[in-house]
C-alpha cells in the first residue's frame, strides 16, 4: 500500500476550540478517505507548561509558547488559528506570507477592512484558507438547503435565524476577550453563525436594520476592578435577501437557559421547515399537503441518506455530535489543500460575514436600513 503525503499542522490555541479542532483532525481521518495523512506537528499556547501540557494531551510532537517559531520551520504547511478573535489577523497574515495554508475561527477578523486584507493576502500567496462556519457542515443543514432548491416549501416567504446562548448572563463573571472592542460582542461571536447559515440556505443578504443592544453595562476585568462594557449583548437585525424573501436573525449571548440554540425557521407557499441545534440529528418538515385533520411538523432523523452522516454510523438516528462537524469541516478543508475541491468557507466567506456583521452594527447607529448590494458589487465578494 502506498502511503498517503503527509499534511503537517502547526495548531494556535489548545482552549476550547483547539480541543475540538484536535479531535477533527482525528476522526476526519477515521471518518474519510482523505488524500492525505494528518501529522500533528506542533502546538503554540502563550506558556511553555500549557503548550507541552497540550502537547502530551492532544498527541502533537512539538511545543511552542511562541507561534512565529512555527512559520519558520518548513515542515509545517498548514496553521490553524484558535486563539482570540483580536490576534486572528497578525497570525494569518504572518502564516500567509510564509507561505501557509491557514484554517481560522471565526469571526475572521474585527474588522472588516481587516478580513478583506487577509483574503486578498491568501489569494496573492496562492494558500488555501477556511474560516470555523461548522454549524454549515450539518448533514441536516445541507439537507434544509436541497430541500429549498428542490422547491419542495414551493415559493419562499420568510426567514427567522438564531442562535442565542447563556454564557455571558451572568454579570458578575468578568470581561474575557469576547467583550474586546476589536472584534468582540454577541452579534460577531454568535450573529455571525446565524449570518453564514442564513446566506447559505437563501444566498446573499441585500439589506440590514439591524439593533444592537449591550444590556450589562460593566463587568469585573479580572484584576480586582470593573471594565465598561462597549459591546453588544445582544444583537439584532431585520433582513431582505436578494431573491426577495425577507426575515431576521439575532445573535445574543445573555439568552438565560439556552446552551446552543443555534435555530432557524424558514417557510414557504408549500411547506416549512425547523431546525433546533439543541437537536440538532432532526429536521422538522411541515407539508401543506398533508391531509386536513393531519397535518404537523414531522420529525426527519439524521440518516446514511444525509451525506456524510453514514461516514461517521450505518444506522439512521443514532447521531453524530458537535466534534463531528468540525470533522466534516477539517475533511473538506484538507481536502481541498490536496487538489479535491474547492475550500467550503474560504476567507472570502470570512470577510463576507464579517462586512454583514459591521453593517448590521452600522445601521444600528443610523437607525435606518443600510444596504449591502453595494459592496456585493465592488467585485470584493468575487
Ligand atoms: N466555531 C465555533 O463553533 C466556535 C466556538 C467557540 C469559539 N470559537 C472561536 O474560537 C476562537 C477561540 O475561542 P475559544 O472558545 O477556544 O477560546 P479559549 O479561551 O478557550 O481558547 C483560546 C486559546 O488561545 C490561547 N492563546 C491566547 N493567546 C495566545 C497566543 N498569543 N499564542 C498562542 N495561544 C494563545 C489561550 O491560552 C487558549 O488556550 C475564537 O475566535 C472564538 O470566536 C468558535
Amino acid at each position: 500500500m502506498t502511503e498517503k503525503p503527509k499534511l503537517s499542522i502547526g495548531l494556535i490555541g489548545s482552549g476550547f476550540m483547539g480541543r475540538a479542532h484536535v479531535f477533527g483532525f482525528a476522526t476526519a481521518q477515521k471518518a474519510f478517505d482523505l488524500p492525505i495523512q494528518i501529522d500533528l506537528h506542533t502546538i503554540a499556547d502563550i506558556t511553555d507548561e500549557a503548550a507541552a501540557k497540550a502537547a502530551r494531551d492532544f498527541g502533537f510532537r512539538h511545543a511552542t509558547s511562541d507561534w512565529r517559531e512555527m512559520l519558520e520551520n518548513p515542515e509545517i504547511e498548514m496553521i490553524d488559528i484558535t486563539a482570540p478573535n483580536a490576534l486572528h489577523k497578525e497570525m494569518a497574515l504572518k502564516s500567509i506570507a510564509a507561505g501557509k495554508h491557514v484554517y481560522c475561527e471565526k469571526p475572521l477578523a474585527p474588522l472588516a477592512s481587516d478580513a478583506h486584507e487577509m483574503a486578498e493576502a491568501a489569494e496573492s500567496a496562492g494558500v488555501k484558507t477556511q474560516v470555523g462556519f461548522n454549524y454549515l457542515c450539518n448533514p441536516m443543514v445541507g439537507l434544509a438547503r436541497e430541500m429549498i432548491e428542490a422547491g419542495e416549501l414551493g415559493e419562499i416567504r420568510g426567514y427567522r435565524g438564531l442562535h442565542a446562548e447563556d454564557y455571558m448572563t451572568d454579570a458578575l463573571s468578568p470581561a474575557t476577550f469576547r467583550h474586546d472592542p476589536a472584534g468582540g460582542g454577541a452579534l460577531a461571536d454568535l450573529g455571525s453563525h446565524a449570518l453564514a447559515t442564513a446566506e447559505f440556505l437563501l444566498g446573499p443578504i441585500t439589506e440590514v436594520m439591524g439593533d444592537c443592544v449591550t444590556v450589562i453595562a460593566q463587568r469585573p476585568d479580572g484584576k480586582g476592578g470593573r471594565q465598561k462594557i462597549e459591546v453588544d449583548d445582544i444583537g439584532r437585525a431585520f433582513l431582505r435577501f436578494g431573491n426577495g424573501v425577507t426575515g431576521s436573525i439575532e445573535g445574543n449571548w445573555i439568552s438565560t437557559g439556552h446552551k446552543m440554540q443555534h435555530d432557524f425557521e424558514v417557510y414557504g407557499s408549500k411547506g416549512a421547515l425547523y431546525f433546533n441545534q439543541e437537536h440538532f440529528n432532526e429536521l422538522q418538515f411541515y407539508s401543506t399537503e398533508d391531509a386536513s385533520g393531519r397535518c404537523g411538523f414531522r420529525r426527519i432523523e439524521a440518516a446514511p441518506e444525509h451525506p456524510p452522516y453514514g461516514n461517521f454510523c450505518v444506522a439512521p438516528g443514532h447521531q453524530i455530535g458537535f466534534n463531528d462537524l468540525k470533522a466534516i469541516e477539517v475533511a473538506g478543508f484538507v481536502s481541498a489543500i490536496a487538489g479535491s475541491g474547492r475550500e467550503m468557507f474560504s476567507f472570502r466567506k470570512g470577510l463576507r460575514i464579517q462586512h454583514l456583521v459591521e453593517s448590521i452594527q452600522k445601521s444600528a447607529c443610523q437607525k435606518q436600513w443600510v444596504s449591502t448590494e453595494s459592496y456585493l458589487q465592488t467585485g470584493l465578494m468575487k
